[in-house]
């Protein structure tokens, strides 16, 4: 049985946003949205991020990815260098970021320029991450075609076996983290009468304006 998406209505009422209100950099006010996102106990993943890329022929591709440090510099995340976004950031760095947290009614968008991390921050993080997961970086050819599920189990276990004493799994060379450099960040709040708040931010040089934009 279908379900009948046309009927779908909600009228968003948790909050508003003045532009006046907000704060003057715009990771400071990502900084205060994720934390509330967080103590609301209302979002499972709330650094759960669909980042999109473009692909040699010019189409998008959004996936998931799990934010893993905002500062300063930009948005950090971890993954295959020769997966689909790895050879689609190597051809084109530009790519959009975004998070919608439901019960909060909020909504970010980031567009900004997307930086390997050196090795050495990889390679914190990579030891940092649980011994199967450290594995499991290795086992899986990310993106590309695989016989079976079997394929991956075998090199799993193949794997496990290798590494069973050692108390160090050395990092791939193809696994690592990107920083997403920000040019704009806009902040969306859902309202009443489908008239939300939407504020922007656009870098200009080493400061940020910002913008109110119709919804
Ligand atoms: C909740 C969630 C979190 C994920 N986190 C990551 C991540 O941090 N890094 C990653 O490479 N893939 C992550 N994935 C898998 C990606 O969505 C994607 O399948 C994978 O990176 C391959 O994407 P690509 O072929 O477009 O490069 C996650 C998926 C989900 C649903």
């Amino acid at each position: 049985m279908s379900i009948n998406m046309q009927s779908y209505r909600k009228s968003y009422e948790k909050s508003s946003l003045d532009e006046h209100d907000l704060a003057q950099n715009p990771i400071d006010q990502f900084q205060k949205w994720i934390k509330e996102a967080e103590v609301s106990n209302t979002i499972e993943e709330v650094n759960a991020m669909t980042l999109t890329t473009l692909d040699t022929n010019g189409y998008p591709r959004p996936r998931v990815v799990l934010l893993k440090k905002v500062d300063a510099n930009g948005f950090y995340f971890y993954t295959n260098y020769d997966s689909k976004k790895g050879k689609a950031i190597e051809a084109n760095n530009k790519v959009s970021i975004s998070f919608f947290w439901p019960a909060l009614e909020r909504q970010v968008i980031i567009l900004g320029t997307a930086q390997k991390l050196s090795n050495e921050e990889s390679e914190a993080y990579f030891h940092s991450r649980p011994k199967g997961s450290q594995i499991g970086a290795i086992v899986s050819p990310q993106s590309s075609p695989i016989p079976d599920r079997d394929y991956l189990e075998k090199r799993l276990e193949e794997l496990t076996n290798a590494y069973k004493d050692k108390e160090v799994i050395p990092r791939p060379a193809h696994w690592g983290g990107y920083v997403v450099r920000p040019y704009s960040i806009e902040f969306w709040q859902g309202r009443p009468n489908r008239l939300h708040d939407r504020v922007e931010y656009l870098r200009e040089g080493e400061t940020w304006i910002k913008q109110r934009l119709a919804p």
